[in-house]
């Protein structure tokens, strides 16, 4: 244990007028002076809010915090940021991702907090938190909310991904809206968020394969009450954190990214990881390149059978053993000698997991596929990179050739899809621009466009669909997410145009359209200029600011840190 100085008492220990100030205000909560003698003071930072479902419960998980802080001999001090509720914010919650990493940013480097645990579950919640503590830098863990319960309709389980599906079957006549209710009131059956392997388990499984948990804290459900435990552990460790000195940047190493593009694979993850693990590397200084996710994924088998690539469910891989049980399967393949927030190593932390259901987590040598993991594609529609989930794409569709059909944005994909006259079969590939993280603003999880009621009423479920937008993590089909350079930063993508005959390679990570460069230079100087200008507000900083998908939609002048000191005071 080393006997570090406390940032907390350059405000708590502190004599004369300004010391007076800072205790005397905090003690108007019922707080007696010694609470402020060389305790580590650990921040809470909650995502709190009735807005945002999936965290709904994140004031009884503080509470456990705490307990486990003051168990410790710490002085917990509750503070909210921003929260981002994926099923009610609008247009987009990826637009506030980066508005959220800077509330969480400067709330910790403003205020006298030695240590922080970051409250995260909704899917943008982990990434803004983590981003905006790797630039403050001082020791933290995260504590997940934990998923929901599995949904249940008529004697079936059902998750997120099975929205998409019964909606298709409404609009094809498959289903009644009777029976849609019906499913609605069966979906979201306690506190947590989404069950399958989308966004927000896929982020929970990230902050645990990075090492910035207590092992085990992705997969237990929010209605168990282990999960209050891990959380009053998570408190108790916290403590212990600051007195060793071990900070963000200490376990988030090249080796930690590297574990968890790996894991992510084995877990069959969502494809926003790729966009939200660049964008952590970039705030902790790792280089980190979106071409490093292929190889480093390509050889990984599918070890969990989770929905939307597979069956199960968040509860089901709990009880199976839990990511332990996952990594320590794979320990040969990841970095097992790095150390993690409680202080031990990844090999020490997986060290007694074990495999309690070989039908939801496989053994490495019967997997349930051999290849996991997000291809990256290049070509001369994505000179930079676009991401596809070949998990959640068609045998039939990984090598395909068909006609571009193409929306100009979203409203005119809403207004022509379910045109009878549109031209458009099962081999065509539809084509979505101006849903970037510029175009739309923000990015949105549109990517995974519904198909046309015409095919669908014929019982096509699949067809090859590009955009510059995101995928939510429940959705699934063959899906190019993430086009970079963006259609309205003025990438290929924005050249393409109905009747382009589209070529899709997965083996061979290649996607183009077989239109010559001479046609592509004269399109380009035909081109309409975009007039259109955000003026003010927020969205006016997110649209100067954001920086391209391949690189981790982050704001260019918040790459990096400005470390933990305040470097002038006013008071
Ligand atoms: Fe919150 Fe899915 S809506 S995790």
């Amino acid at each position: 244990m080393t006997d570090i100085k406390l940032r907390s008492q350059n405000w708590f220990g502190k004599k004369g007028k300004d010391g007076f100030i800072y205790r005397a205000w905090m003690r108007n909560q019922g707080i007696p002076t010694f609470e402020f003698k060389g305790k580590p003071v650990i921040g809470i930072c909650n995502t709190w809010s009735e807005l945002t479902p999936c965290n709904g419960h994140f004031r009884e998980l503080a509470m456990s915090v705490k307990r486990g802080i003051l168990e410790a001999g710490g002085f917990p001090v509750e503070f909210p940021v921003m929260s981002l509720g994926e099923t009610l914010i609008k247009p987009t919650a990826m637009l506030y991702r980066n508005l959220v990493s800077m509330d969480v940013e400067e709330s910790i480097r403003a205020n006298p907090v030695d240590g922080v645990v970051l409250l995260c579950g909704c899917d943008k919640t982990t990434p803004a938190l983590v981003m905006g503590a790797c630039s403050v830098d001082i020791p933290t863990i995260v504590v997940s909310g934990g998923a929901m319960l599995t949904g249940k309709f008529q004697g079936r389980n059902i998750g997120t991904s099975d929205v998409w599906r019964f909606t298709d079957s409404v609009r094809s006549g498959i289903m009644s809206e009777e029976e849609l209710n019906l499913a609605e009131s069966g979906m979201c059956r306690s506190n947590g968020h989404c069950a399958v392997m989308g966004t927000a388990s896929s982020m929970a499984c990230m902050v645990e394969a990075l090492g910035l948990t207590l092992p085990e804290n992705a997969a237990i459900p929010a209605a168990d009450a282990s999960r209050k435990v891990i959380a009053q552990l998570s408190g108790i460790r916290i403590v212990e954190m600051v007195r060793e000195n071990l900070k963000l940047s200490d376990i988030l190493t090249r080796k930690a990214f590297e574990n968890a593009i790996k894991v992510n694979a084995a877990i069959g993850g969502s494809t926003n990881f790729v966009i939200h693990l660049l964008a952590i590397a970039g705030r902790i200084g790792v280089e980190l390149d979106i071409s490093d996710f292929d190889p480093l994924s390509a050889k990984v088998p599918l070890l969990a059978n989770l929905q939307p690539s597979g069956e199960y469910f968040m509860e089901d891989l709990y009880y199976a053993g839990g990511l332990p049980a996952v990594m320590k399967e794979m320990i040969g393949d990841l970095h097992g000698d790095i150390i993690t927030a409680n202080g031990r190593t990844v090999r020490e932390n997986v060290k007694t997991a074990k495999i309690l259901n070989e039908q939801v987590i496989a053994k490495l040598d019967k997997p349930f596929k051999k290849n996991s993991g997000v291809v990256i594609l290049k070509g001369n529609i994505c000179p930079e990179g676009a991401v596809l989930k070949p998990n959640a794409a068609s045998e039939r569709l990984m090598q395909h050739k068909g006609k571009a059909v193409v929306f100009e944005n979203i409203e005119d994909y809403k207004a022509r899809i379910d045109d009878e006259n549109l031209d458009v079969d099962e081999n065509s590939v539809l084509v979505l621009k101006n849903v970037g993280p510029k175009g739309y603003p923000g990015m949105p999880e549109v990517g995974n466009m519904g198909l046309p009621k015409k095919l669908l009423a014929k019982g096509i479920t699949d067809m090859v669909r590009i955009s510059d937008g995101r995928m939510s993590g429940t959705g699934f089909g063959t899906v190019v997410l993430h086009v970079s350079p963006e259609a309205a930063a003025g990438g290929n993508l924005s050249l393409v145009q109905s009747g382009d005959m589209i070529e899709l390679d997965i083996p061979n990570r290649s996607l183009n359209m077989l239109v010559s460069n001479e046609e592509l230079a004269l399109r380009r100087k035909n081109k309409a200029k975009d007039e259109s200008e955000i003026k003010r507000g927020y969205a006016y900083l997110y649209t100067h600011h954001v920086e391209q998908a391949h690189l981790g939609a982050d704001f260019d002048f918040l790459r990096g840190g400005s470390g933990s000191v305040v470097s002038r005071e006013s008071h």
